[in-house]
């Protein structure tokens, strides 16, 4: 397909996308994630052969929708940020503590651009020691271009909605429990939002959402790291009966150990 007709099947989707959600209750939060700023982030992706086609709704999140399309032919998802309903002030405690983005001022759609890069970065590095995460392919302000995880071409449910025998919820949790580890000793990272709404299931856990995923330097991280860990050990307590928080800070403790003196 030509850049051209790129451009104009995506305004066409977009048009019909904006037509489909007119009678929807949502129909603020909606519009609102189309301004003007994001449509022409949107061009500019298709121009670069980023993106084929934009697809269906698979999120409408507090902050971020989440859409399905297509790049070089395959399955992604778009995280697109709404500048207008964004909470600023949340997202700018969480950039604060970073080195890597320092004192983000400015415009609301900068501070915005700023997490996007931040979740685009967390993923990437999250990836390199090894975390199954979507793989992060693009970005553009506001907009996060990631694989779409699947199962039989439907976006993989998060875990709050699969139900796993015994065996697996052991292999789940104990995979979970070596992520974090991993995130945190490996990748110096804390999650910060950790929990069944933001691990996707395929058959093996994905992370996901990692916008407020901070570096151990943080003022909050270890407060942060205690609370995901509850959160994982809360689920699988309730739902099948194991896990430990003991267990995980000490496996925590021994990687960091066999990992020698902090870099
Ligand atoms: N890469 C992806 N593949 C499949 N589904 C996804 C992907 N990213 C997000 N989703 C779906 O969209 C929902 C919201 O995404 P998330 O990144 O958690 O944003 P929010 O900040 O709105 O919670 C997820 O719970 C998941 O169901
Ligand atoms: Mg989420």
């Amino acid at each position: 397909m030509s850049r051209r007709s790129k451009v104009e099947e995506l305004d066409t989707r977009i048009d019909a996308l904006r037509a489909k959600i007119k009678d929807s209750e949502d129909l603020k939060v909606q519009e609102a994630v189309f301004d003007n700023h994001t449509l022409m982030d949107l061009y500019s992706l298709a121009s670069r052969g980023i993106i084929d086609a934009l697809g269906g709704s698979i999120s409408t999140g507090k902050e971020a929708n989440i859409f399905r399309a297509l790049s070089a032919g395959r399955p992604v998802a778009l995280k697109i940020y709404r500048i207008s309903t964004s909470n600023f002030k949340a997202m700018q405690d969480y950039l604060h503590g970073d080195p890597r983005f320092g004192s983000i001022k400015g415009s609301k759609r900068s501070i915005v651009s700023a997490w996007t890069k931040k979740e685009f970065r967390n993923l990437k590095r999250a990836e390199e020691v090894g975390i199954r995460v979507p793989h992060p392919i693009a970005m553009r302000d506001n907009i996060l271009v990631m694989e779409l995880v699947t199962i039989d071409d439907d976006p993989a449910p998060p875990l709050k909605e699969v139900r796993l025998n015994r065996e697996d919820a052991e292999r789940v949790y104990e995979k979970l429990c070596q992520y974090i580890s991993l995130l945190y000793n490996q990748a110096g990272l804390v999650h910060a939002d950790l929990s069944e709404f933001n691990i996707l299931y395929d058959g093996e856990p994905i992370i996901i959402d990692m916008g407020q995923s901070v570096t151990l330097d943080h003022p909050m991280a270890q407060k942060f790291l205690g609370r995901d860990i509850d959160n994982v050990v809360r689920y699988f307590q309730k739902n099948y009966g194991i896990g430990s928080r003991d267990e995980i800070i000490s496996a925590i403790k021994s990687d960091a150990k066999a990992k020698g003196p902090a870099r």
